[in-house]
C-alpha cells in the first residue's frame, strides 16, 4: 500500500489532530467522485452483472480499452491500437508483474536519485539492484546515464530496465524536459534497454504542460503505466499499461492472468461507463485547480520562510516538492524538530537507491489545505532558522 504505514492511513496522512503533515502523497478525498460512481456501479449492475461479475478477458474490458485509447491518442496526438494497450491494476502491481515476466534476480535497473521510495522496495522485492543515476531540475541527466552504463559494462554487468518517472516525479516534482527524453530513448536503443515510464501524475495538468511521453518517443521499448489512481481514486485499483504489443500480449498472457482473467472488471466496467458518460475530462480539470492553488500556496509560502541556503524544486504539476538543506544541516534531526511544533515532514534518503546524503526532504502539498501549506511552512522555516 504505497504511501501509507499503518491500516489508519487515512487518520495518519492528516496527522494526530493538530499537526499539519506533509507526509503523505494522497489524493484529497474531497475529490472522489463518489456520486457519479455509485451511479455508474448500480447502473453496470442491474445491466450488465453477468458480464461484470465474472472473469473477464484478461487484457481487460475492451470498451474501457477503446476509451482510453481515444483519449489518450487525442490528447498526446498518438494513435494507438488495441494491442498496445491493456487494463491494469494500478501503476504498481503491473510494475510488480514486469519485474516477474522479464527481469532476472540480480539484474541491475536504472532509476533516478531521488525515485519513488516504494518502487525500490519492489524492485528490490524481486532481488533486482537499483543503480542510481544523478538528476536535476531538468529531470534525470543523460550523459550521467550514458557514463553510468559505460561503468556497468566496463565492469562486466548490464542493465536490463530503466526505470523512470518523467512527469511531475515522485520525490522531486520535476519533469523530464523534451531534450532529454530524446537522448534517453537514443541511449535505451543504444543499449538495448527497456524502459518502464511510470506516468502516473502526467494527467494531472492540462495536455500539452508534459512534454511528449518516452513511449511516444520510443514506443518499440517503451512500457507506459498510467493509473486512475490519482485520477479519480486509488482504492479503485485500476490503470493501463501502453507497450509494443509483444511485450503487452507477454505481460497480460501470463500465468496470473490466465488463472484469474483481467483486472478488477467490475470497477473497470463501472470507469468504462463513468467516461462514456463524458465525466471524466470535467472531473480532471476540476481536479488540476485544486491540485495547482496547494501547488501555488506551497511555493508560495517556501518563497516567504525558507531561511537563506535552502532550496527546492519549482514543479509545474504533481503532488510534490523536494526540499534540500544547506551544507551541515541534517534531515534527519529537522524531521524530529519539526514533529514538536506539530508538523510533519518526510526525510529524503529512503529515496536514493544508493548514497543517500541526509539532506532532503519530500514536501507532499497534495492532502493540505492552502492555508494550513502556509501555517506548516512558516512552522518549518521557523524550526530551520532556529538551526
Ligand atoms: C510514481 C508512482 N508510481 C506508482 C504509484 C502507485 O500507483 P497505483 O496506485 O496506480 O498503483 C505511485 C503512488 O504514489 C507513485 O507515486
Amino acid at each position: 500500500m504505497s504511501e501509507q504505514y499503518d491500516p489508519l492511513a487515512s487518520v495518519q496522512a492528516a496527522g494526530p489532530p493538530g499537526t499539519i503533515s506533509f507526509v503523505y502523497g494522497l489524493p484529497d478525498p474531497d475529490t472522489f467522485p463518489v456520486q457519479e460512481l455509485c451511479d455508474c456501479l448500480g447502473e453496470v449492475l442491474r445491466r450488465r452483472a453477468s458480464l461484470a461479475l465474472q472473469y473477464g478477458p484478461e487484457q481487460g474490458y475492451g470498451p474501457l480499452i477503446d476509451y482510453l485509447r481515444a483519449w489518450i491518442g487525442r490528447e498526446e496526438n498518438l494513435h494507438l491500437e488495441r494491442p498496445q494497450m491493456m487494463v491494469t491494476g494500478g501503476s504498481a502491481p503491473t510494475l510488480d508483474l514486469i519485474c516477474t515476466l522479464l527481469t532476472r534476480a540480480g539484474d541491475r535497473v536504472l532509476v533516478e536519485a531521488p525515485t519513488y521510495h516504494e518502487s525500490l522496495k519492489l524492485l528490490r522485492d524481486h532481488r533486482l539492484v537499483p543503480c542510481q543515476v544523478p538528476t536535476d531540475a531538468h529531470g534525470v541527466i543523460p550523459d550521467a546515464l550514458s557514463e553510468r552504463l559505460e561503468q556497468l559494462w566496463s565492469g562486466g554487468e548490464c542493465a536490463r530496465m530503466l526505470y523512470l518517472i518523467p512527469s511531475f516525479q515522485n520525490p522531486s516534482g520535476v519533469t523530464l524536459t523534451l531534450e532529454r527524453r530524446r537522448e534517453i530513448v537514443a541511449l535505451a536503443r543504444q543499449h538495448r534497454l527497456l524502459i518502464v515510464e511510470d506516468d502516473v501524475y502526467r494527467e494531472l495538468a492540462e495536455p500539452g504542460v508534459v512534454p511528449a511521453s518516452l513511449y511516444a518517443l520510443g514506443s518499440e521499448l517503451t512500457l507506459r503505466l498510467g493509473s486512475f489512481s490519482k485520477l479519480l481514486a486509488p482504492g479503485l485499483r485500476l490503470g493501463w499499461l501502453i507497450g509494443p504489443p509483444t511485450l503487452v500480449r507477454r505481460i497480460y498472457d501470463c500465468g496470473v492472468r490466465n488463472m484469474s482473467g483481467g483486472w478488477n472488471p467490475l470497477i473497470a466496467n463501472a470507469i468504462a461507463a463513468y467516461c462514456q458518460k463524458g465525466l471524466l475530462e470535467p472531473h480532471l480539470s476540476q481536479i488540476r485547480g485544486v491540485y495547482q492553488d496547494r501547488r501555488r500556496a506551497m511555493l508560495e509560502a517556501l518563497e516567504a520562510y525558507m531561511p537563506p541556503g535552502t532550496e527546492w524544486t519549482r514543479p509545474n504539476g504533481g503532488f510534490f516538492v523536494w526540499l534540500s538543506l544547506p551544507g551541515a544541516m541534517g534531515s534527519a534531526a529537522t524531521v524530529a524538530r519539526a514533529r514538536k511544533k506539530s508538523v510533519l515532514v518526510l526525510p529524503g534518503d529512503p529515496f536514493f537507491a544508493e548514497s543517500p546524503t541526509g539532506q532532503y526532504f519530500r514536501l507532499a502539498f497534495s492532502y493540505v489545505e492552502p492555508d494550513q501549506i502556509h501555517n506548516g511552512i512558516r512552522i518549518l522555516g521557523e524550526v530551520l532558522a532556529a538551526g
